[in-house]
């Protein structure tokens, strides 16, 4: 990555940045061109996040940069006012949002021509599956990406496959919401089969202490984190692939399916009168989620005579 000298428009266009953000914490709303005010949050970073990711600027003075998810446009400016502390932008950040100017009333785009900013982005209102694939045809590369777009694992997912093609090797990929399921495990996969190495995260608030896990050596989760491209990318047979769920599973309760299916013979099993065979599916239900406690009262009431049982929970006919 680039580590030019301070251009000198950088220090009067990341104070005219600053000002917006500033603004936009202080005030909370955005003000859009066909006079919607919306609400900031929940779509955009917290200041604690965004600067983390002017942090991540500053440090490694990106000079091709991309971002999915512009949201009302918090993050860019946090990515442009780092880029230009780091030593300016050297080529148009890539911003990409399909809902910009629909669902999202075009307040971002607003809120960066406000800052003085308009010239520092090429706005793409397209999906993040649509167009990092072009880019990829392109051979266009990038030293850095952020990923902020749709949330949904499969979304999530693919955006990271595309990040993976377009990264320099050594670049960097941050991504916000790591804390989620969805997104949590697609960074795991990217660590654990393709040999990113953490760079390291922030928490507005602290996550779940790794303590608290049935895996201690688990790190806890970040609400937004980073990661670097090896060098030299792993070697991959056809076939090859690495479990990266261990971790996972006791975050989802992952067994909650086995769980949930145990649970059902069981059922069927008390509603059959057998409750030896109830108390055995209830048992290894609940071995594989032993949070789930309904399956624990399910249990002992297999021990319980069968009127008991009835009168206590007033369900079974049988058991
Ligand atoms: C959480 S917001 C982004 C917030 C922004 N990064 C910030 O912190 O200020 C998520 C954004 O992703 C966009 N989005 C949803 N699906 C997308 C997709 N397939 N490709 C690109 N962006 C997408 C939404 O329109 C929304 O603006």
């Amino acid at each position: 990555m680039a580590h030019a000298a301070p251009a000198p428009y950088a220090a009067p266009a990341a104070a005219r940045i600053r000002a917006q953000i500033d603004r936009l914490y202080r005030e909370g709303i955005v003000h859009c061109d066909d006079g919607f005010t919306k609400s900031l949050y929940p779509t955009s970073v917290t200041p604690g996040r965004g600067r983390f990711l002017g942090d991540l600027m500053r440090k490694f003075g990106p000079s091709a940069t991309l971002e999915v998810g512009m949201g009302w446009g918090l993050s860019t400016l946090h990515l442009l006012e780092g880029m230009l502390q780091a030593g300016g932008v050297h080529q148009p950040h890539i911003v990409i949002d399909p809902f910009q100017n629909t669902r999202l009333h075009g307040g971002a785009l607003r809120v960066i021509r406000e800052a003085g900013a308009a010239d520092l982005i090429e706005f793409h209102e397209e999906p993040s599956e649509i167009l990092m694939p072009k880019l990829v045809a392109q051979g266009r590369r990038f030293d850095f990406i952020f990923i902020d777009g749709d949330h949904r694992f499969d979304g999530a997912f693919v955006d990271l496959v595309f990040a993976h093609k377009l990264l320099n090797p050594g670049g960097v990929v941050a991504l916000d919401d790591t804390e989620r399921d969805p997104l949590y495990l697609a960074c795991r996969f990217a660590e654990t089969n393709w040999g990113y190495t953490y760079e390291g995260g922030h928490s507005d608030r602290a996550t779940a202490a790794p303590g608290r896990h049935r895996y201690r050596r688990a790190r806890p989760r970040a609400q937004i984190a980073a990661w670097r491209k090896p060098l030299h990318e792993l070697e991959r047979g056809q076939l090859h692939f690495v479990s990266f769920v261990d971790d996972f599973t006791p975050y989802i309760r992952a067994n909650r399916l086995d769980s949930n299916r145990l649970a059902h013979q069981g059922l069927v099993a008390l509603r059959a009168g057998d409750r030896a065979a109830a108390r055995r599916a209830f048992g290894a239900a609940i071995r594989q989620d032993p949070a789930h406690l309904k399956n624990l009262f399910r249990y002992f009431r297999t021990y319980l005579p069968s009127g008991m049982a009835r009168l206590l929970t007033g369900r079974s006919k049988r058991g």
